[in-house]
Order: structure tokens, then sequence, then C-alpha cells
């Protein structure tokens, strides 16, 4: 790949903090983090939902749904990985400049990836969600038969079986799937929003 150059940023005369205001509201990265089946996706899409209900201005990147375009390219080693989340993370730091409440649902199962992310934008603007259910219990679920195959070795580098996952160390938010229903968790994260003055 070949680095660009001579490239000049340009600023906008439209800020991000005029954005925020036009919508009436802040804007930030609701990252979801945890294995495959653990719940990401389902929590974000209703989280999405109940934001969008208030009136709040949203965007949801899944991995599947990316992975089907913009990184169709991509596939599932340590290093392929590590460049989803990095795209992922730069597409996200635009919506947030964009205004947006950006809600990212990607296994992203290494901590410097995650942490790379965080560093791409403000304190504030990154909220890490740690959706957290053991191998077992994702396992069992298996909503897409992937365990079945990875156990089988029909599929390769499978996330806890036979490819790593780092749980958060510190996450903005932790929730137990195999405790809490989707609704529960919405409003765990809805409340977190309210406490912490984002809506
Ligand atoms: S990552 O690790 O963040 O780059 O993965 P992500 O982009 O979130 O994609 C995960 C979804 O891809 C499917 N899938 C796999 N997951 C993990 N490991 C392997 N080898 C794999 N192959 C395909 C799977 O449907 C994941 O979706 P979720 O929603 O997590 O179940």
């Amino acid at each position: 790949m070949t680095k660009s150059t001579n490239i000049v940023w340009h600023e906008s005369e439209v800020t991000k903090e005029d954005r925020r205001n036009l919508n009436g509201h802040k804007s930030a990265i609701l990252w979801f983090t945890g294995l495959s089946g653990s719940g990401k996706s389902a929590i974000s899409v209703k989280l999405e939902t109940a934001l969008h209900k208030k009136g709040i201005h949203t965007y949801r990147l899944d991995g599947d749904n990316v992975r089907h375009g913009l990184n169709k390219n991509l596939g599932f080693s340590s290093e392929d990985r590590t460049e989803n989340i990095r795209r992922i993370g730069e597409v996200s730091k635009l919506m947030v400049d964009a205004g947006l409440f950006t809600l990212t649902a990607f296994i992203s199962p290494y901590h410097k990836d995650r942490d790379q992310v965080r560093e791409l934008v403000e304190t504030d603007e990154f909220i890490e969600i740690y959706v957290k259910a053991s191998l077992e219990a994702c396992e069992k679920r298996d909503p897409k038969g992937l365990y079945k195959k990875a156990r089988l070795g029909e599929i390769k580098n499978f996330t806890g079986i036979d490819a790593p996952y780092e749980a958060p160390r510190e996450p903005e938010i932790t929730l137990d799937t195999t405790k809490l229903s989707i609704e529960e968790s919405v409003e765990v994260i809805l409340t977190y929003l309210k406490d912490k003055k984002y809506i």
C-alpha cells in the first residue's frame, strides 16, 4: 500500500459543536464488544430504536454488515481483525463529528485495537460496553450455527475456540447477558447516558 503525500487538512465552516447544537444532543461512540452470540447486535439494535424514539440521531455499524461492503476484503486473521477495527474506528470518529450517537457491534477481540479507537476521539466520546457472556453460554445459544462449525474445524480462527478474546479491563459499562434480558441491558445503557448527561 502506498501512503498519500502532499495532503492538506481542510476545515469546514460548520463544526461538530454546530451540528450537536442543531441536534440538541452530544455525540459519542457506543462501542459494544463481546464474543459471537453474546448479544452485541441484539442489544445495539434495540438501543438504537430507543434512542431514535427519543429524537436522538444515531447510526449503527455491525460486524456482519460492514464485512459485506467497506471491509469485504478482510478475513479473520489477527491482522485483518486489527484493520477491520481501525477502519471502523475512523468511520465512527467521522460519525461522531457528524453529530451522531454511533453504535458499533464488533467482536473487537484485542485490547490494543479497542484502545486505539478510544484514543482517536475525546475522552467522553468513547463508551466501551462489554457484552459479557461465557463461551459456554454463547456456544449453547449458537444462533448462526458457527460454534458448531468451528468445533468441527469447518471455520478456522473462530473467536473463543481457536482465536483469542481479550475481555475489557475497565469498560464504562458491563452487561452480563446471562442475567439481563435485552430490554434490561438497554435500560442500563440509557440510565448511564442520562446519568452522565449524554442525553
Ligand atoms: S472482529 O473480530 O471484530 O473483526 O469480528 P467482526 O467484524 O465483529 O465479525 C464477527 C462476525 O463474523 C462472523 N464470523 C466470525 N466471527 C469470529 N471468528 C470467525 N472466525 C468468524 N467467521 C465468521 C460471525 O457471524 C460474527 O458475528 P457476531 O455478530 O459476532 O456473531
